[in-house]
């Protein structure tokens, strides 16, 4: 696996420049977290990663990735959850492919009740997802994206709306992400969090992207 390149990037929705000259690089495996103020362009720039919204300038190196390499878990209040579907069908939807850390002999289905129990959902899988609380929506999202098997994981504010035992849990699922040597790029508010669990930081600032790392750090699989 290659490291995953920004250079120089710029962009833009419509004629705003949101962000520009932004340069980092994200090695196979790593973990990092996303922060800067509202609006300072981390949801635009994790699209950008995702292939999802064009660059206005510079380029972006994938190392090599493909599109279904890449799950993006997209911010909660973005999501439509009217479709009338079940938390199951959610989760084994997105279980479609083979890929790099697929393990061998597990079908769609024990994939997708092992994913939902990991996240403590077993007992939940027929329910439509209309009938989830905002925690419950986020640890159904989490079992999607572990049976999506993706060795670029980016998530948009996963622990918005979630609870402190819910967030511990999705931690570990984090932890175990990193631990199976994928790349997880997660955007964050909570700093503490960041620094308790996140060895690389990049802050988002009006002037240039800080790119840091902070060797106190670790997050231990659980
Ligand atoms: N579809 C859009 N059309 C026009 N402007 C947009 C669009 N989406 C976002 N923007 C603007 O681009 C800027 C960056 O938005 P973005 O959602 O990437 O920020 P963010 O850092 O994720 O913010 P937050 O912390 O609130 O989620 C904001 O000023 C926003 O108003
Ligand atoms: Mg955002």
């Amino acid at each position: 696996m290659k490291p995953i390149t920004l250079d120089k990037v710029e962009l833009r929705h419509g004629a705003r420049v949101i962000v520009s000259g932004l340069s980092a690089a994200f090695a196979p495996g790593s973990l990092t977290a996303l922060v800067g103020s509202n609006g300072s362009g981390k949801t635009t720039l994790l699209r950008a990663i995702a292939g999802l919204h064009p660059l206005a300038g510079g380029r972006i190196d994938r190392g090599g990735l493909m599109p279904a390499d890449i799950a993006l878990l997209a911010q909660g209040s973005h999501l439509d959850r009217s479709f009338p579907i079940t938390c199951r069908d959610v989760v084994a939807l997105a279980a479609t492919r083979l890929g790099p850390f697929r393990s061998i002999g597990k079908d769609r289905l024990a994939a997708t009740r092992a994913a939902l129990a990991r996240v403590g959902l077993a007992e939940m899988e027929s329910r439509p997802i209309q009938a989830l609380s905002a925690g419950q929506f986020q640890r159904v999202l989490f079992a999607r994206t572990m049976v999506q098997d993706a060795s670029l994981i980016l998530l948009d504010e996963p622990f918005t709306a979630v609870d402190t035992a819910t967030t511990r849990l999705l931690l570990s699922v984090i932890a175990d992400w990193h631990a199976q040597g994928r790349t997880v790029i997660a955007v964050l508010h909570d700093l503490e969090l960041v620094r308790h669990h996140f060895p690389h930081t990049l802050m988002l600032t009006r002037q240039a992207a800080l790119w840091d790392s902070l060797p106190d750090a670790g997050l231990q699989a659980a």
